[in-house]
């Protein structure tokens, strides 16, 4: 018998049903509730409110599980490819070598951008912050395309994620250029997505370049990690912006925003300041643990913790082992990785970390990884933009296509005034 909950209100008693996920977590379906009852809930920062029913990603923070359409990220990472894993978040299913190869190609043959879109580049300030740039930019592609923006077309759909799949890593690139006033340095169609990045971020016109293949390949990995994580602050944002039908260029050039908040996309860069920090200050790794469990002092390590994960993040595990090779190469020298390593081992082993759940998360270890790419700081959160894109496209892709499609729409509990009556200026009080 499918289970209910039963509601006792005002003497009445109301019945609602129970949604079963497919591993086995639960959902009280009150979407009859306000018009049942007259009443709503109250749920701020959605603690306990699911928004949508999605088959892309499963988490389990508890347990440390993350599946990106049932498959372990720990596989996902060790033997797919992004742009693969990629095409499993945006359609379901490992793709074929045909299905894989025609996305491929319409990443290729869309990965330049058109050549007004450089101009408007020059319309910034000097030196501007390239997540600003990129969701600028990302939200100007649907003036480029304003043709094509229908979002119940499915042609139109399929255009639109190659056109941004295949811009993105461009325009990410293009806007670290501009911020170091360098040229702009075209897409090579003969390199994989990662190795392509690296070249239009690095290479230069009067010389030769050769991308570091194993370089490459670490940012795949990277890249794998940050795909999809479920209904997060930016996710949730592509869905809401969605929500109105609005196209996808202006959903993710939203999303971009939602995710340059430092709660969200920028921990990582406040790992490696709080790392820079102690090394600074001595190296005295001790003390600042000791900062963090101190109640009268605002300092928390920072990559530690995760309002979902009270286990360890499985994607940290990854890094660490990511890390843990590209640092034992020769000549790989990173001045903050040993204070990094000894926080880690203090702070796992220390009961106050262990009572309170306290793990190594995903941003811990990706921030001195990027640093050997040579990735400055204040791309950090560009990276994460573009790791998550196929995530926010297949989100928005789903929201699109499902049966129960509504626009989002949150309800309040208002605590203002009652109704009053308008005071003229001359009768109001100082
Ligand atoms: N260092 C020291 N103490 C901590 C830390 C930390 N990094 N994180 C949490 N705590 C303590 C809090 O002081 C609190 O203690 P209390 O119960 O005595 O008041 C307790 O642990 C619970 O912390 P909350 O902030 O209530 O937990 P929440 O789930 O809301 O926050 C968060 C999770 C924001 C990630 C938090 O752990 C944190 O600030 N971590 C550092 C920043 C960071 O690494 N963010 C990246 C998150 S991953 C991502 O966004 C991709």
């Amino acid at each position: 018998m499918a289970e209910t909950v039963k509601l006792a209100y005002q003497g009445k008693t109301y019945e609602f049903p129970v949604l079963e996920g497919t591993c086995g977590e639960k959902a009280i379906d009150i979407s009859t509730l306000r018009t049942t009852t007259g009443l709503i809930t109250f749920d701020p920062g959605y603690m306990s409110t699911g928004s949508c029913q999605s088959q892309i990603t499963y988490l389990d923070g508890e347990k440390g599980i993350l599946l990106y359409r049932g498959y372990p990220i720990e596989q996902i990472a060790e033997k797919s490819s992004f742009i693969e894993t990629a095409c499993l978040l945006i359609y379901g299913e490992l793709p074929t070598r045909e299905q894989l190869d025609y996305f491929q190609y319409h990443l290729v043959h869309h990965s330049m951008v058109h050549e007004s879109i450089k101009n408007l580049y020059d319309g910034f300030p000097n030196n501007p912050h390239p997540m600003a740039v990129c969701s600028a930019i990302v939200g100007s592609l649907a003036t480029f395309y304003q043709n094509e923006l229908n979002v119940r077309n499915e042609r139109e759909v399929e255009i639109a994620i190659h056109r941004l799949m295949a811009k993105l890593p461009t325009i990410a690139a293009y806007s670290y250029k501009k911020s170091i006033g360098q040229p702009f340095q075209y897409p090579d169609n003969t390199l994989s997505y990662s190795a392509n990045f690296l070249k239009m971020m690095f290479s230069l016109p009067c010389e030769p370049y050769e991308v570091d293949e194993d370089a490459a390949k670490v940012l795949d990995v990277l890249l794998i990690l940050h795909a999809d994580h479920e209904q997060n602050c930016s996710t949730s944002t592509v869905r809401l912006v969605g929500s109105s039908m609005c196209n996808l260029f202006a959903s993710v050039s939203s999303a971009i925003y939602a995710l340059w908040g430092p709660l969200h996309g920028g921990a990582n860069q406040a790992v490696i300041e709080m790392l820079q920090n102690i090394h600074d200050d001595g190296g005295d790794v001790n003390k600042y643990v000791q900062k963090a469990k101190d109640p009268n002092d605002s300092f928390r390590l920072m990559g530690f913790g995760h309002r979902v994960y009270k286990n360890f993040d499985p994607r940290s595990r990854i890094i660490k082992k990511l890390a843990d090779k590209i640092f034992s190469k020769p000549g790989a020298q990173e001045p903050l990785l040993d204070i990094a390593l000894q926080l880690e081992e203090i702070a796992i082993k220390d009961s106050y970390f262990i009572e309170k759940k306290l793990y190594p998360n995903v941003d811990f270890y990706s921030g001195l990884i990027y640093r050997t790419l040579n990735i400055p700081i204040n791309m950090f959160p560009v990276m994460f933009a573009i790791g998550r894109l196929p995530g926010w496209i297949a989100q928005w892709k789903e929201l699109q296509e499902d049966k129960q499609f509504k626009i989002g729409r949150p309800r309040q509990l208002y605590k203002g005034s009652p109704k009053r009556d308008y005071v003229a200026i001359e009768n109001r009080q100082e």
